[in-house]
């Protein structure tokens, strides 16, 4: 295979290994995890629990990495070579949880493979690559899930619910804050690290398609941002701000949206009462010239609703199993990963001119 990826260094014989066969079950999606760094475990565990799934095989080219999977999961089979997972027959699925520059390589194989794909976050490092895994799939009929986990989040269901029962009214603007201390990657800035959680969950609230994209931002250590201030500007008036900063001394995860009938607060540190709502807001009456204009605030109740707190990626794995069972394209589709990454693109452009506006 000429995937282009450097070879793992390390023989994939000196691991005890269990015979990668599974019996084919048609009602069941056999997967095969890459990726058992930070995010992996968790991918393995979830989808280990999901009645119509079994993970068949962990690859991850750190002996270390596996040393960790064989502990909790004596046996699933490892290995250090992707290529391994990619060719076998007893796959019908891989999850691809390795570094932001890998994932075009190893989703491009996997396709060719004939392997419906699960992708982390952002999607790819280009737009033109996430377009050739579109339509590669869309030719071999296969699904590309990309993990927007927030989306699957209670938090985030009950927002998207109150946007689309109209409890908001129209909306006026989403302004979101992501920033702790770290973790700095060594692949990507912070705005293709952080950004793609409030671009997907932007892009799941607000459906208008984005006009324009301004960011502004800083980088202190190497050439690759570390804080940003990204403005996305849609029709109809609506903007959307996002802040991620890894410089920052507390952790914060705060959504504000405002809309006309009402105003919410998401807190996603919060144990409990995540959402409030408020009854708050502006009316502006006219009176006869420019001068007259009369500005009443409203001030009424705040609410917390109930939050479902089943893990968001618990739900989207199950989703993921569905899909591939059902046939059916997932909404976190390679198209919603594509969506982001053009995003990211126009963040990237604009933060290299300093704030130039950049038409979508
Ligand atoms: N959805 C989320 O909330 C979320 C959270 C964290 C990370 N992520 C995403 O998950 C991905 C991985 O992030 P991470 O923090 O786990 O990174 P990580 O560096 O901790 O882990 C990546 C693992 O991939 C392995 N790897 C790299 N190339 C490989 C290859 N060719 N073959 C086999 N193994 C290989 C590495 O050895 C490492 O163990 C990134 O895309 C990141 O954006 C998503």
């Amino acid at each position: 295979m000429s995937s282009g990826l450097p070879s793992s260094g390390l023989s994939a014989a000196a691991l005890p290994q269990r015979e990668l066969t599974a019996p084919r079950n048609s009602d069941s999606v056999r997967v095969g995890v890459i990726g058992y760094g930070y995010w992996g475990p968790n991918i393995v565990r979830n989808l280990s629990a999901l009645d119509r799934c079994d993970v068949i095989s962990v690859c991850d080219k750190s002996a270390h990495a596996l040393k960790r999977a064989r502990k909790t999961y004596p046996a699933v089979h490892l290995t250090t070579d992707f290529a391994e997972v990619l060719r076998s027959p007893d796959i019908d699925a891989v999850a691809i949880v390795t570094p932001v520059w890998t994932h075009f390589e190893l989703a491009k194989a996997a396709l060719e493979n004939g392997k419906h794909v699960f992708v982390e976050k952002p999607f790819t490092s280009t737009s033109a690559q996430a377009e050739q895994l579109i339509e590669q799939a869309s030719r071999k009929n296969l699904r590309i899930m990309v993990d927007h986990t927030f989306v699957f989040s209670g938090a985030v269901r009950k927002i998207r619910e109150l946007v689309d029962n109209g409890t908001l009214g129209q909306l006026y603007y989403f302004d979101s804050t992501r920033v702790n201390l770290g973790l700095f990657q060594h692949d990507v800035s912070v705005v293709w690290d952080l950004a793609p959680h409030d671009l997907s969950i932007m892009d799941y609230l607000i459906r208008e398609r984005p006009e324009a994209v301004v960011a502004t931002g800083g980088n202190h250590f190497n050439d690759l941002a570390d804080m940003a201030f990204i403005t996305v500007y849609f029709p109809g008036n609506v903007t959307a701000h996002i802040n991620v900063n890894w410089l920052s001394p507390v952790k914060v995860r705060t959504t504000l949206i405002g809309g006309r009938d009402k105003m919410l607060l998401w807190n996603d540190l919060e144990p409990d009462e995540k959402i409030k709502i408020y009854d708050k807001g502006v009316e502006i009456t006219n009176g006869q010239g420019v001068y007259d204009l009369l500005v009443s605030y409203r001030s009424g109740d705040v609410w917390a609703p109930k939050v479902d707190p089943t893990e968001a990626l618990k739900l989207e794995l199950e989703y993921f199993v569905e899909c591939i069972l059902a046939g059916q394209t997932p909404s976190n589709d390679g198209v919603a990963g594509l969506r982001v990454v053009r995003l990211l693109e126009a963040a990237d452009q604009s933060l290299k001119n300093r704030g130039r506006i950049v038409t979508l």
